[in-house]
């Protein structure tokens, strides 16, 4: 048994996750469980954007019997550095811990980087090649898991913030979120072929490349295009990767590709921005949200010509949380009179945020 961690978004990273390997468990809110059998965890756990680390069972153990099992463990292990991490209630008690502590030391040495109730910092226990138990709820009793793979954090950083092209006006797709996105699009398939027709800097095709899809961009703003093309040409230098890229100038409602794509995976304009300490006009919103949706709209039927049958969009669909009501802007029942099934919808946005990014699955019919 495998035991995922999810990152900040767990909804959407656990439906990444079922899409690449399979049915899960959930545990607590961010750990769910993967049996072991059929699975290809192992495998793909490089592919993913919202599994931030994976720990496979050791022991499950009762209270009374929790530090003792842990000691056994953290003695047979042949790491020169060990962490703990603490996902359940239990309380790791500084006197049972010091007591633990020096067992282990009469057997063999060792060097405890920390004992923590929320985690480790990620980067820490990679960098410095730490071995990681982690403590996690069962019912009545708790696992003890051992981490086995950690998400290269450091690698989706340099994408997002050293690329050549950057313009925070375009919006910050967090590469992390636009991996998740195409492999929702792609359903973990390789070597697919996708399409954004708002590619702005490239994310969303910087992250297909990645997982080896080729890649086809458009933007309205030839600045824009340049940008991307100039991404798509430093990322694959620094990946020396083989896959191909191409993006041109063209509205997301009048694609000009000659050929057919597999998915579309996109974040598309979202209005101006709307600082939400400010008072904003319920009208104001209601006129962005309606220019809004007549681009969405004209998008997504434009799209049904380029797009295979049973290929998916995957978008971004804005809606807006004023104080006393929600303003939408293309609503469900449109997205499927314009020939598509609606498959799901998952929410994304910090907290009391204003615009609440629904990320949208889409098949064409
Ligand atoms: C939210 S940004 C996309 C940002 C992109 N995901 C990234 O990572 O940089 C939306 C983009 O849509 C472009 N855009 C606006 N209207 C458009 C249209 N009608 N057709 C195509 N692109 C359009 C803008 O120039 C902008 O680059």
């Amino acid at each position: 048994m495998y035991y995922a961690f999810l990152g900040h978004q767990p909804d959407l990273s656990r439906l990444e996750l079922e899409t690449l390997v399979g049915e899960t468990t959930r545990i607590t809110p961010e750990v769910v469980s993967i049996g072991e059998e059929g699975h290809n965890l192992m495998e793909r756990a490089d592919d993913l954007g919202g599994t931030t680390k994976i720990a496979r069972f050791r022991l499950k153990v009762g209270e009374d019997k929790l530090l003792e099992n842990l000691q056994t463990l953290i003695e047979e292990s042949s790491a020169k550095n060990v962490a703990v991490s603490n996902y359940s209630s239990f309380k790791l008690d500084p006197s049972s811990l010091y007591k633990m502590k020096e067992g282990v030391l009469t057997v063999r040495k060792v060097r405890f980087v920390s004992f923590d109730d929320f985690g480790h910092e990620l980067l820490m226990l990679k960098k410095k090649h730490v071995a990681e138990f982690n403590i996690i709820p069962l019912e009545d009793e708790y696992i003890l898991a051992e981490t086995v793979w950690i998400y290269d954090g450091l690698s989706f950083a340099a994408r997002d913030r050293k690329k050549p092209y950057q313009d925070i006006k375009r919006g910050m797709l967090p590469p992390k979120i636009a991996r998740i996105m195409v492999n929702l699009g792609t359903m973990g398939e390789k070597g697919k072929t996708i399409y954004d027709p708002f590619c702005g800097t490239g994310t969303v095709l910087a992250e297909a490349m990645m997982v080896a899809c080729r890649t086809l961009g458009s933007d309205l703003d030839s600045f824009a295009v340049k940008g991307t093309l100039d991404n798509l040409e430093w990322l694959k230098t620094r990946y020396n990767l083989g896959t191909e890229y191409y993006a041109s100038v063209a509205d997301a409602t009048h694609p000009v590709l000659t050929e057919l794509v597999d998915a579309i995976v996109t974040e598309p304009l979202m209005g101006p921005l709307i600082d939400s300490r400010k008072v904003v006009s319920p009208q104001k919103v209601a006129n962005i949200a309606k220019g809004l949706d007549k681009l969405y709209r004209g998008s997504l039927k434009a799209w049904t010509k380029i797009l295979k049958k049973g290929g998916r969009v995957v978008m971004i669909i804005p809606e807006f949380r004023l104080k006393d009501r929600t303003i939408k802007t293309t609503l469900v029942d449109t997205m499927r009179s314009l020939g598509y099934n609606h498959i799901l919808s998952v929410p994304y946005h910090k907290p009391n945020a204003l615009v609440v990014r629904n990320i949208t699955i889409l098949e064409r019919a």
